[in-house]
């Protein structure tokens, strides 16, 4: 008896140890810290973030501590990552291990419901149903409609002293109605712009919620955009029409979702949509504005058979040796002159597709201006990454804009070249077969 007394008592002396050893110890490996400066007590390094150009900040951050860094802003312990690598782990790989965060005022404005607040289940089903929307068979039957609401925008510029952005605002957020409500938008165009523009000015005002304040009118006007949804809502369900928008694709009988789910992705969505692609616009003219051999890449519609390289030489003040940009004007002849030939009325998806001179413009501009610099997320758990230690609650911030201006993936990274992102190859065939022609 005595025995089992001892064994048993043994047992549960060492599970205690055990339990008191793991809790005033939970990283039993000891795993360091990934390297850097947590800075003062609570203040940590805000002071230095906000005293210079954020950029500045992190690039000096990861010249002395690499990829993977440690800081403390707002009061908050950050890891930072600026690899590929880390920033797949993070977002991808490892994502259920990382949970958005954002302040509760900014969930409050666009909605709880929305699908940038969520993990797991009801976030992969979001994400289907967004991506449902956006994907070639629901959007090729609107390309058409876009270029009339482009040439209805550029239209409206003659003769007007413009500020860019703005007049890209208005462009994308009509656009971002086109794909969420389809050909019913321009029904409810005025009314929601209305609102949506009263909600945004309120986005990064003081969350006070009083009669007079910014945030009090945002509140307001997103209850009027949530009404104003409501009532589409309701039109679509007693018509029992299918929709291949994104208000259709929310409304599928199987996702089962409620009309504040919907509408708080709505809100989400053009959100989401609308800034980020007027920014990218506005770059897209900058850069365009910049390099005019790329401009005229992108617009220029000589037939091949008319295109002189030596005028071309002279008018660029070209140097053959460094600069590939007729190379560019030479391939995008094929681009423009086939669109231009074969286009009917109205654009076409297909047309789309022999844009690639564009769509190299466009990702170069995506790289350099990284519109979005960073992204955040917030450790679940203790998590190991490359030997160092992600502790449980600390923040954890993707560089998109270390990545893309790292100059061992991106040669010269400050520099707009499109052709960094060109098949090399294809283009010495394509021109061999021209010359041959
Ligand atoms: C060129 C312009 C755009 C850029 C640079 C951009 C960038 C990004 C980035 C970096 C994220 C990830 C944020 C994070 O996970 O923390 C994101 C998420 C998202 N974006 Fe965009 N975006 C653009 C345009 C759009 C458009 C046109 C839409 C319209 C559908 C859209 C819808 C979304 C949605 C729904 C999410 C959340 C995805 C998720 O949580 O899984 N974005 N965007």
């Amino acid at each position: 008896m005595f025995i089992f007394w001892f064994s048993f008592a043994s047992i549960l002396l060492i599970f205690l140890l055990h339990s008191l050893v793991k809790f005033f110890n939970p990283n039993p490996r000891k795993l360091p810290l990934p390297p850097g400066s947590l800075g003062w007590p609570y203040i940590g390094e805000t002071f230095q973030l906000y005293s210079q150009d954020p950029n500045v900040f992190f690039a000096s951050k990861q010249l002395r501590y690499g990829s993977i860094f440690k800081t403390h802003i707002l009061g908050c312990p950050c890891v930072m990552i600026s690899s590929p690598e880390a920033a797949k782990f993070v977002l991808v790989t490892k994502a259920n291990l990382f949970k958005p965060t954002f302040p509760a005022s900014k969930e409050r404005m666009l909605g709880k419901q929305a699908i940038f607040f969520h993990q797991g289940d009801y976030h992969a089903k979001l994400r289907k149903l967004v991506l449902r929307a956006f994907m070639p068979e629901s959007i090729k039957n609107i390309v058409g409609d876009i270029e009339s609401l482009a040439v209805d925008s550029l239209n409206s510029l003659e003769g007007r002293l413009i500020n860019t952005f703005q007049e890209m605002k208005t462009y994308a957020f009509n656009v971002a109605l086109l794909s969420i409500l389809g050909k019913d938008e321009v029904l409810y165009r005025e009314d929601l712009k209305k609102c949506y523009y009263i909600l945004e000015k309120g986005y990064n005002s003081m969350p006070i919620n009083l009669p007079g304040t910014l945030f009090h009118k945002s509140m307001k006007a997103r209850q009027g955009l949530a009404q104003i949804l409501a009532k589409i809502l309701s039109k679509r369900r007693q018509m029992k029409l299918q929709h291949n928008d994104l208000l259709g694709s929310f409304m599928g009988d199987k996702e089962d979702l409620t009309d504040q789910q919907i509408a708080d992705n709505i809100i989400g969505v053009i959100f989401a949509a609308r800034d980020t692609t007027a920014s990218v616009l506005t770059w897209i003219l900058k850069y365009l504005g910049e390099n005019q051999s790329v401009l005229q890449a992108v617009t220029v519609r000589i037939p091949l058979s008319q295109f002189n390289y030596l005028d071309f030489l002279y008018l660029q003040s070209g140097d053959l040796e460094n600069d590939c940009s007729w190379l560019l004007v030479l391939a995008s002849q094929e681009e423009q002159e086939s669109i231009r030939q074969s286009k009917e009325k109205f654009l076409r998806w297909e047309d789309t597709k022999k844009m690639p001179m564009t769509s190299r413009v466009i990702q170069e501009t995506l790289r350099v201006a990284s519109i979005l610099s960073f992204t955040f997320r917030e450790a679940v758990e203790d998590v190991e990454y490359e030997g160092y230690l992600i502790p449980k609650g600390w923040k954890v911030l993707p560089l998109f804009r270390n990545i893309h201006h790292n100059p061992e993936i991106f040669p010269g990274p400050e520099k707009f070249d499109p052709s960094r992102f060109e098949v090399k190859a294809l283009i010495i065939i394509f021109l061999a077969e021209i010359f041959v022609v």
